[in-house]
């Protein structure tokens, strides 16, 4: 759609081999194998791009004849060395790039005169030494990142005069050791990367220096053990302590972190954990990958979690009846131990048996001897008060079972219809699988009795409507599964006399509206999860899906033909809104500002999106952690530039148009420090080429409000207009085009326009 065409006049000062965008006062010298800076870089310039040269050495002053930087881009450069007062003459630069080079050592003064400095990238380099005072100068930075370096101890006071930093990041280094002030002085630090690093006990004592601290990253260290109190940081948030071998957590190993919200334990060697004493305002704990072993003594914590509504992630290892049940879906009481020698013996029967296939074995689970009142074509087994009749072929509900069954596995059966009062004598079941029963009716009251209820599933049967009666009498159900059915409408009245209902799944049915007006306030107040992708929603109803808890909302593959805004009437907690594959093609302004405060995650992939307003995202802002607009047909983004505080940004498969108009995208994308996909789209030229790659942007033109105002106004002033002239991007322009200055025109290029003795590079986008 756009041609991008770029203007060119020649300017004095611009090195032969580099590229100068005099309106904008950058210059570009990218991989020409310097080995020096150039000396005829125009003195006014802001931003200067060297990447990809020979530099080797940083001598002092290296940049004297440039005063006036901001941003700094050096990477890929073999610099080994930077000398003492290489950046001395800087005190304007903001950014500056290091990363990917040969650094050994930062010397005392490496950094000396960068007084305004926010970002220093130092990642990749081979760092294994840090003198005291290299950062003393750098009373302004806000994140240094030496990941990727060879690092092995931090000595104390490494860190000093970093009197402004957010976030310090060391992970990928081969750290074993800091010393025990090495993080002195860092009284702003927010964030702290050390993932993969060879730490092997938590560096408490060190860490007690970080007062401000909300988020520590410590996956990958091969730490065994977290004895009492080794976390004392008064506002750290999240905790990230996964891919690491611990064996063993105390339960007081989290008391000094109080504001603990989110803790990661994934993919340790942890076989229980007992409740953590101390954090009070825990929402998550990840124990994803741990061999958990789902007996009496993980039952605490069950308990634990379900009363402080702590989510609990992972599965269980086992004992075999239990293994790969989510610890979330167990019921307290399932969790049982046997006599100590028992218990030992089954652990040990199943390790044997581990030992001799390779891999843990479903055991019957029946013990004939423990048989007590079972039904005929069941199975129960009393001991772990677990009952099972799948794919027996009951056509009725089967009766008689112990009163003391917490577990009753019907699934696979042909049932057809439950009717009223069903499940008799079943009062202690807390889990009724009823999946692929062929259900196509349920009688008001069929599950009355069963007061202990928590999870229901009826997925995959044959349901197109719910009478209003149909839970009535399982009042502390929470888990509700209901997917894979052939629902037409949202079955709200049925949920009435369900008080606990936290997460409802109604994902594949054929709902094809949400109505009325607070339709979720009135019949499921306190429901934390709704699932509602695979449906054919095609409106809601506006303040729908008001909701004092909802915080996550799927609505993914159905046919909503715009965000829906309106479900929304008043500011919500949702934290997770999937969109994916709607016909939402396009996003207007504030779409998303009632939950703006609350959301982390947005998907909206594969929408055929088309457009989206600039300010499609207002009020949405560093609290944001995952965005995805992938597969859709994208043009132009909206302003991102408020995301700051992104983790994950998808934007593939888009046919982006590079030109000016992508311009903040790509600032953006200098400015944050995650990998994004993006690609080119258009002009043809570029299709296919990543967003960062392509260098036109280099001389398009600032906004008047954008301009660089770090540049002395009075020379600013002095530079003569520019001129447009089309140009094709790819062909080098030949130095002596004649350019002729009028006033500058937008939007009419011009060829053949000549400027004495100048040449600059411009770029200009004509329909
Ligand atoms: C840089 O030097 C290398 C090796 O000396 C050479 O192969 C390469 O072509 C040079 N690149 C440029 C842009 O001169
Ligand atoms: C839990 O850990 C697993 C594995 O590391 C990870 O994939 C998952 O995203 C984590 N879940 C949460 C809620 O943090
Ligand atoms: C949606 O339906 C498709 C096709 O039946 C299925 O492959 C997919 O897993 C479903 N997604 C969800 C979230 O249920
Ligand atoms: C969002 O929905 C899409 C499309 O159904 C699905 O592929 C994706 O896994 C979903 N993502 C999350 C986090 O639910
Ligand atoms: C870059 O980041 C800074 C600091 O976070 C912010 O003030 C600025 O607006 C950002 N610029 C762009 C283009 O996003």
């Amino acid at each position: 759609m756009f041609l991008a065409q770029v203007l060119l006049v020649t300017a004095g000062k611009c090195p032969k081999v580099c590229v100068c965008d005099i309106s904008k006062l950058t210059v570009a010298c990218i991989g020409k194998n310097l080995t020096e800076v150039p000396s005829t870089i125009d003195e006014i310039t802001v931003k200067l791009d060297m990447r990809n040269n020979d530099l080797q050495v940083l001598p002092k002053g290296a940049f004297l004849h440039t005063p006036y930087l901001t941003h700094l881009n050096l990477q890929r450069c073999n610099i080994m060395k930077v000398k003492e007062g290489a950046f001395r003459t800087l005190g304007r630069v903001v950014s500056l790039n290091l990363a990917y080079n040969n650094i050994e050592i930062l010397y005392q003064e490496s950094f000396d005169g960068l007084s305004s400095l926010k970002e220093l990238l130092l990642d990749h380099n081979r760092v294994e030494e840090i003198q005291p005072g290299a950062f003393s100068q750098l009373g302004s930075l806000n994140m240094l990142a030496l990941s990727h370096n060879q690092l092995v101890y931090i000595p104390n006071m490494a860190f000093q005069g970093l009197h402004n930093i957010k976030w310090l990041r060391l992970s990928h280094n081969s750290l074993n050791n800091l010393a025990t002030e090495a993080f002195a002085g860092l009284f702003t630090l927010n964030r702290l990367s050390l993932e993969n690093n060879e730490l092997q006990f938590f560096p408490t004592q060190t860490m007690t220096r970080l007062p401000e601290v909300t988020r520590l990253d410590m996956s990958f260290n091969p730490m065994t053990y977290l004895g009492e109190e080794s976390v004392c940081m008064p506002k750290l948030k999240l905790l990230y302590l996964d891919h690491m071998s611990l064996q063993d957590l105390s339960n007081m190993a989290l008391s000094q972190a109080p504001l603990l919200s989110n803790v990661d334990l994934s993919h340790n060697q942890l076989r229980y954990l007992e409740p953590l004493q101390g954090p009070k305002e825990l929402v998550s704990l990840n124990l994803t990958g741990n061999p958990i072993y789902c007996n009496c003594y993980m039952r605490p914590l069950r308990e634990w979690a379900k009363q402080g509504r702590v989510r609990l992630r992972g599965s269980c290892a086992g004992p075999p009846h239990l293994s790969d049940e989510l610890l979330e879906a167990l019921a307290p009481l399932e969790l049982r131990c046997r006599s100590r020698e028992e218990t030992l013996k089954e652990e040990f029967e199943e390790q044997e048996e581990i030992r001799e296939s390779g891999r843990p074995t479903a055991k019957p689970t029946t013990n004939p001897k423990k048989q007590a009142k079972c039904p005929d074509n069941c199975d129960c087994n009393v001991d772990a008060q677990h009952a099972t009749c799948e794919g027996r072929g009951h056509t009725k509900v089967p009766r008689g079972f112990h009163t003391k069954l917490q577990l009753l596995d019907l699934r696979s059966n042909h049932f057809h219809y439950l009717p009223s009062k069903s499940f008799p004598g079943t009062q202690q079941v807390v889990s009724l699988h009823l999946e692929f029963c062929k259900i196509h009716e349920i009688d008001g009251g069929a599950f009355q009795g069963m007061k202990s209820l928590y999870y229901l599933y009826l997925s995959d049967n044959d349901l197109t409507s719910l009478e209003p009666r149909a839970f009535e009498g399982a009042p502390q159900l929470t888990y509700l599964h209901l997917e894979g059915n052939r629902l037409t409408q949202f079955p709200g009245s049925a949920m009435t006399p369900l008080p606990s209902l936290l997460v409802l799944h109604l994902e594949q049915n054929a709902i094809s509206k949400l109505e009325p007006t607070g339709l979720l306030l009135s019949v499921a107040p306190t429901l934390r999860g709704l699932y509602l992708s695979n449906n054919t929603i095609t409106s809601i109803a506006s303040g729908a899906l008001d909701s004092a808890y909802l915080d996550t909302l799927h609505l993914d593959s159905n046919q909503l033909g715009e965000v829906p805004t309106n479900a929304f009437s008043k500011p919500s907690r949702l934290e997770e809104l999937n969109l994916s594959r709607n016909s939402i093609h396009w996003v207007g302004p504030q779409a998303f500002q009632l939950v703006s405060k609350s959301l982390r995650r947005l998907y909206m992939d594969e929408m055929g999106l088309k457009k989206m307003s600039r300010e499609s995202l207002a009020g949405l802002g560093p609290e944001l952690k995952v965005l995805t607009l992938g597969g859709n047909q994208l043009e132009k983004l909206p302003d991102l530039s408020s995301l700051s505080g992104l983790e994950m940004i998808s934007l593939q498969d888009n046919p982006l148009s590079c030109d000016c108009s992508l311009l903040p995208l790509r600032r953006w994308l200098e400015n944050v420090t995650l990998e994004v996909t993006a690609t080119c789209g258009h002009p043809p030229k570029l299709r296919g080429q990543s967003v960062m790659d392509v260098h036109i942007f280099k001389s398009c033109s600032s906004p008047p409000d954008r301009k660089p105002d770090t540049a002395p106004k009075p020379l600013k002033a002095s530079k003569p207009k520019l001129a447009p002239l089309t140009l094709s991007p790819d062909k080098p322009q030949p130095q002596k085009t004649k350019v002729k200055v009028p006033k500058q025109t937008k939007g009419k290029p011009r060829k053949n326009v000549k400027t004495p003795g100048e040449t600059k590079k411009i770029m200009k986008t004509v329909q």
